[in-house]
């Protein structure tokens, strides 16, 4: 059915003459086209009008030879759907005016018929998989509970979100409830893009690595392997969890078809830890693609030697940054499609 289905193979664990390649928020603001739309629209009507979303979606496939599309969207339309009024602010990123602070707020949340509220995005797989035009899958994606639940309650990005995990600490009940509440509207989200044709789901666990060990199991992974649990039946799922190194031996026991890894973990480790059998996605250093496109093709061959062709998709250790070079880009996805083994 779909044309180039590499990424679905690297995701069975079957034998690939190469890997396949996405990059992690490659429709972005390093492509002259994507910064074209966003001159017109703001970054939530961009989200919600499946016309662009779409569009955007597509914009980086157009250019480069690659093997998954990823929906454009955010992980914050999930709380906007819950009654969350998260705004994006220019230099500032995700904002709430009123964030999440006592068990009252948290009781106020709802959790929606996402028909009624993310109606928007399923019309934009649906568009979107007519532009792909079976030519190769589309990933969907959702946050986990757990970053989520940062945003919601920090109000704004943070380096460390103190204020998420003291709100954790202090309002033990108030905030597994919370927790609770994302998971399950998570869960309808992603089954209804499965409905509609998605052929993968990543969680995002951008800030797992923030917990210790015990907390990660507690705050996170407990709600991730529900999504596992309720998904893995439907469709292949991905987790990654940037700096959860520490949990990738029990991630490995779960139901997840492959897990992402950042490039602070070299191959080797990843493979032990997930013993040796697991589907790994990753994990170039973003910043790395500020090399010249000679040393990007040279570090991506060792890359692929290193963590082997088979069960393996290329991809960042996070999201493409915003300054990168598109020639940069275009180094590393065309060194993944030149390997030779
Ligand atoms: O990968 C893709 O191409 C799909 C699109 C995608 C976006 N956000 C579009 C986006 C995906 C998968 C996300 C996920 C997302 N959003 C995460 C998890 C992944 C990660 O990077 O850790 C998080 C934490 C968010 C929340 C969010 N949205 C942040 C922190 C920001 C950055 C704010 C800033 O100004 O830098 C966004 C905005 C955002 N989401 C942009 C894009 C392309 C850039 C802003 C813009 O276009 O105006």
């Amino acid at each position: 059915m779909i044309k180039n289905d590499l990424y679905l193979r690297a995701l069975k664990g079957e034998t690939v003459e190469r890997p396949p390649v996405w990059m992690m928020r490659q429709a972005g603001r390093y492509l002259p086209e994507f910064m074209e739309i966003r001159k017109e629209y703001d970054f939530f009507t961009r989200c919600q009008t499946p016309e662009l979303a779409s569009e955007i979606t597509v914009q980086p496939i157009r250019r480069f030879p690659l093997d998954a599309a990823i929906l454009f969207s955010d992980i914050l339309v999930v709380p906007q759907a819950m009654g969350i009024d998260f705004k994006m602010k220019e230099n500032t990123g995700p904002w709430l005016d009123d964030p999440i602070r006592t068990a009252e707020q948290v009781q106020n949340v709802i959790v929606p018929d996402v028909n009624d509220t993310l109606g928007y995005v399923f019309d934009a797989i649906e568009l979107t998989l007519e532009k792909l035009d079976n030519e190769i899958p589309l990933i969907g994606f959702a946050g986990s509970p757990w970053t989520i639940l940062c945003y919601c309650v920090e109000g704004k990005g943070s380096k460390a979100f103190d204020i998420a995990k003291s709100f954790c600490f202090q309002q033990l009940e108030a905030a597994h409830q919370l927790l609770q509440k994302i998971t399950d509207t998570t869960i309808a989200y992603l089954k209804r893009k499965v409905e509609k044709g998605v052929s993968a789901v990543q969680i995002f666990d951008s800030w797992g690595g923030m917990l210790s060990p015990e907390d990660y199991q507690e705050f996170s992974w407990k709600y991730i392997d529900q999504i596992v649990e309720a998904l893995s039946p439907l469709t292949h799922v991905v987790v990654f969890g940037k700096g959860c190194w520490f949990a990738l031996e029990e991630m490995s026991r779960s139901k997840v078809s492959a897990l992402g890894v950042d490039w602070t973990v070299s191959p080797e480790f990843a493979r032990k830890t997930t013993g040796g059998k697991m589907t790994l996605q990753g994990n170039f250093d973003p910043a790395r693609l500020h090399s010249s496109p000679e040393t990007i093709r040279k570090m991506v061959h060792e890359m692929i030697n290193r963590f082997g062709k088979d069960q393996y998709i290329v991809n960042l250790g996070h999201g493409i940054l915003p300054n990168i070079p598109v020639e940069n880009a275009e180094a590393f996805i065309r060194a993944v499609t030149e390997w030779k083994g």
